[in-house]
Parts: C-alpha cells; sequence; structure tokens
C-alpha cells in the first residue's frame, strides 16, 4: 500500500484554488488549540500530527486536492473522531497520518518520527510497532481462530513471546469480551465480535496510536455501540490515543474531540462533543458552506 515515491515536494505552498488566508487561519487554530490543551509541549505530547498536509491524486486536468493544508495533532491519551461530507478527505488524512499513504507536501509525524524522512523499511517497522488499525471491513483472516487472529501482528513481528505481552494479550481478551469465542474462526462470529476481534488485534502489539476508518460502517447500531466503547476504554482505561474517521455524530460522541473537515481543509474542532451537539455543527456546515466556504460558526 506505501509506495517509494511521493515524498514531499518542494513546494510546501498551497496551489491554485487555495485562499493563504484560509491556511493561515487553519495553522492558527491548530496551534491555538494545541496550545489551550497542552501548554507549550504540544508536540510532544501528540501522538500523531500532521503540519501543512497537501495530497493531491493524479495530475494535469483529472488532480484531486483531497488534503489542502492540515494541520492537526491527535493528542497521546485522547480518542479523536475526525468528521466530514463524503469525500472531503477524512480517510486521505487518516492514511497520511498513519504512514499508509505518503503526502504530496508537509509533514506527517507518528510521535518525534517524520514519516517522509523515513526509508520503507523503517516505515514499515514503525507502522508495525506503534500504529495498529481497524477498518470498516473487518480484514480477519478466516482459517485462523480468533486468539491466532489477535495475536498475528505479533507472531508476524516474532513479538510477544515475553510475559508482560502474555498479560497484555490477557487483560484484552477481557476487554473486548471474547473470552468465550477464543477457538472460533471469524466465520462463526457475528459482524460486531468480528469488529472487536479486529479491536483486539489493533491493540494487542501496544502501539502508540490506533486509527479506525469507520469502525462501526457495516454493524448495527448495538454492535456499534459496544465496539464504540471498546474504543474508548482502551483510550480511558488502557492508556492508549484512538483517531476515527466516522460519518455518525452518535459515534463520535465517545470521542473527547471532534475535528472537522470539509473539501480538504479543517473547518472546525470540538471538543467534549454529544450527538446533538455534532449533528448541529454537520447541518450548520451544510447551510453556510456555499456561501462561505469553511462555514465556521455560522448561527442557522
Ligand atoms: N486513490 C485515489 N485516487 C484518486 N482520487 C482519490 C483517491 N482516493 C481518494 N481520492 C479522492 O480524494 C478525495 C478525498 O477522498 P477520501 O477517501 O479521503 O474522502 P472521505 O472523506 O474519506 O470520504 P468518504 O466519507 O466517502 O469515505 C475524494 O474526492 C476522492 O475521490
Ligand atoms: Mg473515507
Amino acid at each position: 500500500m506505501t509506495t517509494a515515491t511521493g515524498h514531499p515536494g518542494p513546494e510546501p505552498n498551497p496551489g491554485p484554488g487555495t485562499t493563504t488566508l484560509d491556511a493561515a487561519r487553519v495553522t492558527d487554530a491548530a496551534r491555538v488549540t494545541d496550545a489551550a490543551r497542552v501548554t507549550d509541549a504540544a508536540r510532544v505530547t501528540d501522538a500523531a500530527r500532521v503540519t501543512d498536509a497537501v495530497k493531491v491524486y493524479g495530475s494535469g486536468d483529472t488532480a484531486v486536492r483531497a488534503l489542502d493544508g492540515v494541520s492537526v495533532g491527535f493528542p497521546a491519551g485522547r480518542f479523536t473522531a475526525i468528521m466530514g461530507p463524503s469525500g472531503s478527505g477524512k480517510s486521505t488524512l487518516m492514511h497520511c497520518a498513519a504512514g499508509l499513504d505518503t503526502l504530496t507536501s508537509g509533514t506527517a509525524r507518528i510521535g518525534s518520527a517524520e514519516l517522509g524522512a523515513l526509508d520503507d523499511r523503517r516505515l514499515t517497522l514503525l507502522r508495525r510497532d506503534r500504529v495498529g488499525f481497524v477498518f470498516q471491513a473487518f480484514n480477519l483472516v478466516p482459517t485462523l481462530t480468533v486468539a491466532e487472529n489477535i495475536t498475528l501482528p505479533m507472531d508476524l513481528a516474532r513479538k510477544g513471546g515475553d510475559r508482560a505481552s502474555a498479560e497484555w494479550t490477557d487483560a484484552l481478551i477481557d476487554v473486548v469480551g471474547l473470552r468465550d469465542r477464543l477457538h472460533h474462526r471469524p466465520a462463526e462470529l457475528s459482524g460486531g465480535q468480528q469488529q472487536r476481534v479486529a479491536v483486539a488485534r489493533a491493540f494487542a502489539g501496544r502501539p502508540d496510536v490506533v486509527f479506525a476508518d469507520e469502525p462501526t460502517g457495516n454493524l448495527d447500531s448495538r454492535s456499534g455501540e459496544d465496539v464504540l466503547r471498546l474504543l474508548g476504554r482502551a483510550v480511558r482505561q488502557m492508556d492508549r490515543t484512538v483517531v476515527m474517521v466516522t460519518h455518525d455524530p452518535v459515534a463520535a460522541a465517545h470521542a473527547d474531540e471532534v475535528v472537522f473537515l470539509a473539501d480538504g481543509r479543517l473547518v472546525d474542532t470540538m471538543t467534549d462533543p454529544t450527538a446533538d451537539k455534532v449533528l448541529d455543527r454537520l447541518k450548520a456546515f451544510d447551510t453556510t458552506s456555499a456561501a462561505a466556504p469553511g462555514g465556521k460558526g455560522a448561527p442557522s
């Protein structure tokens, strides 16, 4: 999924069609939020961060500017949701922040490691050791049991033989509530149970940050709620960091903070979200986005 090409180009400025005013405002907004949150240690305590992130897919007439100068930090030990309309760049932001894809310009960091400065081997190791993923499709290996699926990343990395890892995995199995299903295969589980296995697998290697792209998108609301509570518990009880893309205000309400994207830009952030507050904000974007790009704060 990762290519050797696509390292940040020599042109860090936003291209045609981008107002520098917007870019400046977004950068400032991100700094202010960070400053308020963690004073001057902001950059150190972000588990992941992108700065002036631009991602262009394709070239010429067919080029798509999926990220248009986004600066945002995902603080360690917190649960952040990314929201925005379809096509606004949520998955692109997540993939670039997680090192699954490369930025056209700007920087992406996991902790203090700048992803664009790593060669393919180091990037693969960093992803393996410090990042976990949960996708909308559960991506479990059908021939392996639940227990084998959970420990697969560690087995592949030849990690996890020590006692601390065994204790961590054991605790994780209780957190996800799968102890009585450990020897079943994915086909014998419900969708919600399969996604709980995928969540356990994402956290198995004790990663610094877990990225989840619409992890409840294929689940009924009850199973979705289970998975969301699980992600919240991993953050609050196991001191993990989670970044989750979602379309669902109810899902976003499980997060500590929501960042809103529109047209490849960061247009707002919200702390301590509730489903109603998130819904109101999304509606405000709908009604103001045509008249005022960015659509920020206009009362409806
Ligand atoms: N591999 C690709 N090649 C070309 N264009 C792409 C590629 N991936 C995404 N895009 C485009 O980039 C823009 C942002 O896509 P992205 O998948 O990040 O949106 P999203 O916010 O995750 O949308 P959704 O909510 O529908 O998942 C879209 O216009 C999309 O068509
Ligand atoms: Mg997406």
